[in-house]
């Protein structure tokens, strides 16, 4: 099934207005356009939000007695939706539903002055769907039922560009499942696995699939936990978030360094790896053009694939609950992912989990 790439991710949030000030405050967003009460929603505000070519939606309830507020109360801040960019919302809608796809949205038209927009949407793991978006007849500022959204305040961009992936955390025994989903009712391949050897630590472990479209575009990997002497990170999120979801989004930048000093200077938290990480990672990655001076410092992550390297960081959770993060990454080559980063990676992920009293 041909899809573009990513058209937009939305969370619902507890709180759109202040989320909104703080993804523009603290990541870079850009605003770009709003519905709510004073454009004929009653129930409900959202803001879109944009950094070059990643679209965030923050979603809120305005009365307690709706679906979203049940959410919001069941998970806390999180992504329900995962918007796919395709050429046809109505052909993606038959083509997964044929395939074993559950229906979240029928295939449906907006249109207003500035054109129309089709979609159409299944779900996926936990209560996360996939909305298919076909835009090519649209030239509005994101969609019918939005009013371009002018702000006084805009912070500058920190240079991320666009959603590289998005990662799902599902139960024990359910990484299989949701494979053969991504593979049978999507058109993805597994592209790379990673076993309870590859990611655990003396106290957990944790397995994932990385699945990718056919043109690497759309990359979702799913992970479960696996048996450790300890609780692992996954089922921290899964305890935490009371079910499945979306663990993190990777946003990419050409520009690591400066990205990640910028969203620290604007207060963004990052985990932190051992500084003896440094001591021996080019003997492991080989020659990178970047100096690892700053690298370090910053805390940036090094790993490769057969094609390349990637540069890697990863923020602690954006919300109170220990769910979300994100990740910025810059790619230099590689177009999938190594296997060297997660060890370190999951160690600094359990010294927070310490923290909180959860490992
Ligand atoms: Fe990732």
């Amino acid at each position: 099934m041909p899809l573009v790439g990513t058209d937009y991710v939305e969370l619902y949030v507890g709180n759109a207005k202040q989320s909104a000030h703080y993804y523009k405050t603290a990541f870079g967003f850009q605003s770009l356009a709003y519905a709510g009460p004073e454009t004929g929603v009653r129930d409900r505000v959202s803001y879109v939000l944009m950094q070059d070519k990643i679209r965030l939606i923050l979603t809120s309830p305005l009365n307690s007695d709706h679906p979203i507020a049940e959410h919001h109360k069941k998970h806390g801040d999180g992504v329900k939706v995962l918007a796919l960019w395709v050429d046809d919302a109505y052909d993606a809608y038959e083509q997964t539903i044929q395939r074993g796809g559950k229906s979240y949205m029928e295939p449906q038209t907006l249109t207003d002055d500035h054109g129309e927009i089709r979609m159409s949407g299944i779900h996926t793991y936990g209560e996360v769907v996939h909305i298919f978006v076909e835009r090519k007849n649209y030239r509005g500022v994101f969609m019918p039922g939005f009013v371009p959204w002018k702000s006084d305040y805009n912070p500058s961009p920190v240079g991320l560009k666009y959603v590289d992936h998005c990662v799902g955390n599902v139960g024990w025994n359910q990484m299989n499942p949701w494979v053969k989903f991504y593979e049978d009712v999507m058109g993805f391949r597994n592209i790379l696995s990673f076993d309870d050897k590859d990611i655990s630590t003396e106290y957990s472990a944790l397995m994932s699939k990385v699945m990718s479209n056919g043109n690497g575009y759309v990359k979702f990997p799913i992970n479960e936990p696996a048996e450790g002497k300890k609780r692992s990170q996954v089922e921290e999120y899964l305890d935490f978030y009371e079910g499945e979801g979306v663990q993190h989004i990777a946003v990419a930048t050409s520009n690591i360094i400066e990205t990640v000093r910028d969203l620290q200077s604007r207060g963004v938290d990052f985990l932190r790896v051992p500084q003896n990480y440094y001591d021996h990672i080019l003997d492991r990655v080989g020659h990178i053009d970047e100096d690892l001076k700053p690298l370090s410092e910053l805390g940036i992550l090094i790993d490769r694939d057969d094609e390349g390297y990637l540069l890697q960081i990863f923020t602690k959770p954006v919300e109170d609950r220990p769910t979300m993060f994100f990740e910025i990454i810059q790619r230099k080559g590689a177009k999938s992912f190594g296997k060297g980063n997660f060890k370190a990676l999951f160690e600094a992920l359990e010294q927070e989990q310490a923290l909180r009293g959860n490992l």
